[in-house]
């Protein structure tokens, strides 16, 4: 087996604040990613290289073992499912919440609650739980709007500074989980390239430490 290590970092806002930290750790990117078509690339390392992709994608690479260690939205994480991945350690970046949301002063009425979200299995979860019936609709952005069209009573979203619901005339409603961004490493390379990965996890972890 190579001892290659594949990183998968998840384009979008997360890639800026990943960078720095695994530089930290000691992995710097050949070139610019963000002036670069290219989706796979050479590091200062000869044996690390980086895929940038979806961030929705990430959880696949890793666990499926096209890359050994990904950097994903916990969201992302929690919507994919846990399954031969690790999650060793919160990267603490790209801190937000996933919540319920609804237009301001209106009461979730109907006893059949539409839900609109990009994160379907997250809030039939999370309805069941509350012993809430939801229909969950599938969006792939602008939850927001979903409401304000009468396409749902409620959605599933990231809430970060609350300005995306003020503006749609919508408020936060229940806290479903604190989001931070996560290192994942696939299961079999954790055992397989442990003694390449326990370093890297370690620096990184100093990496997080000293911005605390
Ligand atoms: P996407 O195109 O999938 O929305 P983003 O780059 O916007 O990707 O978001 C990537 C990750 O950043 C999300 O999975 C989430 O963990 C986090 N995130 C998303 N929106 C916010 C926000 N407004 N503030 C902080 N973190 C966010
Ligand atoms: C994210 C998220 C919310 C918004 C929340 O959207 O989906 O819409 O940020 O942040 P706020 O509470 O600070 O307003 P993003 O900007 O990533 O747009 P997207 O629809 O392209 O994902
Ligand atoms: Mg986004």
């Amino acid at each position: 087996m190579s001892k290659q290590l594949i990183l998968a970092l998840s384009k979008g806002r997360i890639l800026d604040e990943t960078l720095p930290l695994l530089a930290d750790a000691g992995i710097t990117p050949a070139e610019d990613l963000s002036a670069s078509r290219k989706l796979l690339f050479d590091t200062n390392l000869p044996d690390v290289k980086i895929v940038v992709i979806r961030a929705t994608d990430v959880p696949t690479y890793v666990q499926l073992g096209a890359a050994d260690v990904g950097v994903a939205g916990k969201d992302v994480l929690l919507e994919h499912g846990a399954e031969g991945l690790y999650e060793p350690l919160d990267l603490e970046i790209a801190r937000c919440k996933l919540m319920t949301a609804g237009v301001t002063g209106a009461e979730p009425a109907r006893a059949r609650r539409r839900v609109a979200t990009k994160f379907v299995e997250v809030a039939r979860r999370y309805y069941a739980e509350q012993g809430i019936q939801a229909e969950v609709i599938k969006l792939y952005g602008a939850m927001e709007l979903a409401p304000l069209m009468d396409l749902a009573d409620e959605i599933v979203d990231i809430v970060d500074t609350g300005n995306t619901l003020r503006a749609n005339g919508m408020e936060p409603r229940e806290l479903i989980a604190p989001i931070s961004t996560r290192l994942v490493v696939n299961k079999a390379a954790m055992t397989m390239k442990h003694d390449r990965l326990k370093p890297l996890i370690q620096r990184l972890h100093e990496a997080v430490a000293v911005r605390r």
